[in-house]
């Protein structure tokens, strides 16, 4: 469905049109609880089954499935194409459809006002930091032990707790609105019109490119409330991936020092800056790419990461590790200590101790091989199988000879096998298009499977939008097993993260397909049953949702083991035992 038609002109058309008042144009509707119901004018049919929300704007028939937004309806009913039907209702609601043709200012004209809208709000938010209405935040920062010196290095600032704070601000200097939407600073209000800020009541960490102009922005509450960063959505000055968050500071003492140390957050980055390590950049909560792998090594050919010690944090890092090897950069990983990021790291042991930390960092041969160990029981043949199939597929992506054919030998002695047979292996490996894409991800739910728990609780996402926030904490989307529905909560998480508001209505027009769309606008129709607690509904289901997969590893578990048994294999029951008994303490 989408076009030309840009989507906050749809989102405003939504917004000033109400699907009840048009729908009841066409067919009589009776109210029925939350919902308007009606007999469906698509299906034959006696009982009412087609359902009008007039709180998500949206129709849904349960009988023939038929259902979508207001746009869907006039195509459907009236037999109008799309920019027709979207026509005939910004009529309707008084908006203004922008022209299709492009606009007469050059590319290079709309970055330069880019960048300069940019500047004028990283201004505005420095001022806010220091005015009166900044003592909170100042407190803030000051706790988490950032000196005033960082604040003004790192231009941080504050988005002050008001919908029009920068819109105001920016109107005094005469900048247009249209442009603030297109640095990505305000947002179009889904009704009635008009934008607001998109930044509110938040710490604002600008991030700049490599020639120290601005072009994004990342913003953190000020207490525990969720989410705890909003970001920049994508603009022409910003694209996800392309930029490392402090690298204009850092890229002179990288080169001087030939080496770049990775970490993952705003403040991870700052608090070891202003302790002295100047040779830090941050990824930004993200894996990182190819693009900014290219732009360090233009500096150095040396990298450390630094990731958490949990679980997210090492799959960052090995994802991290082979996009370093395809740019033939060395690479090595230090791990903290349980619980600690490298801010509170560095709080705790001082830049001292994090250079002792970084000098320790394990090359990625060792890294890779603890971490698959834990997870495989190296004394197997299936282990040691699985295990040099994903060092391999590491170990391919070198593209010196001398190199892999170190790397082969070294991990023929340390898993004790044939290294001839690594070679047959790794040659396998180079035909596969994108082997580490699909590791230990194979989609085996082809299809829709029946799934309450993941419904109801991708249908709580749709009732209270508050609540996405808290799931997305607690779950990826690849751990619904649904694949339609991970599919969806992924741009839901995507939304929440950009600080998009979300309407079921307008969320449709990003999936192309009939059935996510007829899926959405099913699960979006209010039932008429109350949820008290609906924080307790999402947590438990979370839990079941949890305990679901962590039954699937306990089924293979078990398989194993009797194989073992059957075998006589002592040894590696003992540790399959001990693996299953950890997997049911985890459980409570
Ligand atoms: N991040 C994000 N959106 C979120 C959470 C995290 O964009 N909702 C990104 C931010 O760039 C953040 C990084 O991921 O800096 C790491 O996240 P996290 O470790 O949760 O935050 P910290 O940077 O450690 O922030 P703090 O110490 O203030 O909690
Ligand atoms: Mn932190």
């Amino acid at each position: 469905m989408p076009g030309l038609i840009p989507q906050s002109a749809l989102d405003e058309i939504l917004g000033r049109v109400d699907i009840v008042e048009l729908i009841s144009g066409y067919i009589p509707l009776k109210k029925s609880g939350r919902n308007f119901k009606a007999p469906c004018p698509f299906h034959n049919e006696k009982t009412p089954s087609f359902m009008v929300s007039p709180e998500r704007q949206i129709y849904h028939c349960f009988g023939c499935g038929e259902s979508g937004n207001a746009f869907k309806f006039l195509m459907k009913y009236e037999r109008l194409e799309f920019p027709e039907a979207v026509e005939h209702l910004a009529k309707k609601a008084g908006v203004v459809l922008p022209e299709t043709r492009p606009q007469d200012s050059t590319v290079t004209n709309l970055l330069t006002q880019l960048y300069t809208v940019n500047d004028l709000a990283v201004q505005y938010y420095a001022s806010n930091l220091i005015s009166s209405a900044g003592v909170g935040a100042r407190a803030y920062l000051s706790k988490r032990g950032i000196t005033d010196d960082s604040i003004a290095h790192c231009k941080l600032g504050l988005a002050l707790d008001k919908w029009d704070g920068l819109i105001t601000y920016m109107r005094q200097k005469g900048v247009t609105l249209g442009v603030l939407e297109k640095a990505g600073l305000i947002l179009a209000k889904d009704s009635g019109g008009g934008y607001y800020d998109r930044f509110r009541g938040r710490l604002i960490f600008p991030i700049f490119d490599i020639k120290g102009r601005p072009i994004a922005f990342g913003a953190r509450v000020l207490d525990d409330s969720l989410p705890k960063y909003i970001n920049s959505c994508e603009t022409p000055v910003y694209v996800k991936g392309k930029n490392l968050y402090g690298f204009h500071l850092a890229k002179d003492f990288v080169r001087d020092l030939d080496h770049v140390l990775v970490v993952e957050g705003y403040l991870d980055f700052l608090v070891p800056f202003q302790q002295g390590i100047g040779n830090i950049v941050a990824s930004l909560g993200t894996a990182l790419t190819s693009d900014q792998v290219r732009m360090v090594k233009r500096y150095t050919h040396n990298a450390v990461m630094i990731y958490d010690a949990d679980q997210a944090g090492q799959m960052a890092a090995l994802r991290s590790l082979d996009i370093f090897i395809e740019e033939e950069m060395q690479v090595r990983v230090a791990s903290l200590p349980a619980g600690f990021d490298p801010d509170l790291f560095v709080r705790k042991y001082g830049a001292e101790g994090f250079r002792l930390l970084v000098e320790k960092a394990e090359n990625l041969f060792d890294f890779k091989l603890r971490l698959l160990k834990g997870k495989y029981n190296a004394d197997s043949i299936e282990g040691k199988a699985r295990i040099a199939s994903e060092m391999l597929s590491t170990i391919a992506k070198f593209k010196h000879a001398v190199m892999q054919s170190e790397y082969v030998k070294k991990l023929a002695d340390v898993l004790s096998v044939n290294e001839e047979a690594l070679w047959s292996e790794i040659k396998k490996e180079k035909k596969r298009p994108d082997s580490s894409a699909q590791s230990g991800n194979t989609a085996v739910s082809a299809g829709f499977q029946d799934n309450p728990t993941e419904k109801l609780l991708f249908k709580l996402m749709l009732e209270e939008t508050h609540l996405i926030d808290r799931i997305r904490r607690q779950l990826d989307p690849e751990e619904f097993q649904d694949e339609r529905i991970s599919q969806i909560v992924s741009k839901l998480f995507d939304f929440v993260e950009q600080g998009k508001l979300i309407e079921p209505s307008s969320l449709i027009h990003y999936f192309d397909d009939e059935c996510t769309m007829k899926f959405i606008c099913e699960s979006a129709i209010p039932s008429d049953v109350a949820m008290l607690d609906k924080e307790k509904v999402v947590d438990d289901c979370i839990r079941r949702l949890k305990t679901k997969n962590r039954q699937k590893r306990k089924i293979s578990l078990q398989e194993k083991i009797k194989s073992a048994q059957d075998e006589g294999k002592d040894d590696e029951l003992s540790r399959l035992m001990q693996e299953f008994d950890e997997l049911l303490k985890s459980q409570n």
